[in-house]
């Protein structure tokens, strides 16, 4: 297929099938667009919706997420999962008010200087907040791009992705052309369309049962759950009965470990989420 032919497809399939309905794709305010792109690293799009509603609403500009302190922010990111995103949305806030006057920078390069901003969610702000002919690879467009560009390859780069993107963006329609590429992605694996462990940057997903991961968000459910301090033995206890007796170890690692990156403090014998 040729980058006209591709380009003809996508843009055929959104105006038939895609989803236009999104409440990310309704605004144009760059920072309800972060918002929305670090919630939708690694979380599908039907659990990030009642969040991303719940979120903006809670916390509608950068400056009112700074503003708030850090356990509010932990306790409305409950059931997301990846907490590390929250308190690094939450520290870009911080940023974007401390060094930029409220509002999100305009530049790739500044947006890449925020925390938990990498180059796929700097792009992907230039391109849904401001249209902007950036050239932006996520797991939707790699299943897109290798399905039909590289469909005996086996180690596909990156880079490889991003050269044929570069060609086949309608120059002007960023916003739009990467709304239909990252549905028509979505489609072909609703599909059976499973092309992205040929990808040379593919991760496969680490298994969450018995993870640290694991650990460290039933202990964050936990504080979220409790109005101020909870006791060391009453917080491990319910933490143990929730994932398993036998992980005290784990428990208390990932504890220390909470502290150590500023998501809970200590007071003597006492936790509670970092304010
Ligand atoms: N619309 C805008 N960004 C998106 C994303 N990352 N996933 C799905 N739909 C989107």
């Amino acid at each position: 297929m040729n980058v006209t032919q591709f380009r003809r497809t996508i843009l055929a399939h959104y105006r038939k099938h895609g989803r236009h309905e999104l409440p990310w794709r309704e605004t144009r305010d760059a920072y309800q667009i972060l918002v929305s792109e670090v919630m939708l690293q690694q979380t599908q799009v039907e659990r990030v919706l009642p969040f991303y509603t719940m979120f903006v609403k809670r916390f509608p500009t950068a400056r009112r997420l700074a503003d708030a302190p850090l356990s509010e922010v932990l306790v409305a990111w409950q059931g997301l999962g990846y907490n590390r995103r929250a308190k690094m949305l939450h520290a870009a806030a911080r940023e974007v008010v401390a060094r930029h006057g409220g509002a999100v920078p305009r530049s790739v390069s500044e947006l890449e200087r925020l925390p938990g901003v990498g180059p796929y969610t700097a792009r992907a702000v230039a391109a849904f907040a401001w249209n902007e002919d950036v050239v932006l690879v996520e797991t939707n467009i790699r299943t897109a791009l290798i399905h039909h560009f590289f469909p005996e390859d086996e180690k596909v780069g990156d880079k490889e992705i991003e050269a044929v993107l570069a060609r086949a963006l309608p120059k002007g329609k960023a916003r739009e052309w990467y709304w239909a590429l990252m549905d028509y992605g979505t489609h072909l694996k609703r599909s059976g369309v499973r092309v992205n462990t040929r990808s040379a940057h593919h991760v496969p997903q680490k298994k969450f049962a018995g993870s640290m991961r694991e650990a460290r968000g039933a202990i964050l459910r936990e504080l979220a759950a409790e109005p101020g301090f909870a006791s060391r033995s009453n917080l491990e206890e319910k933490v143990r009965r929730k994932i398993g007796t036998e992980r005290h170890a784990q428990i208390a690692e990932a504890i220390k470990t909470l502290v150590a990156e500023g998501f809970i403090e200590k007071d003597g014998p006492r936790y509670r989420l970092a304010q």
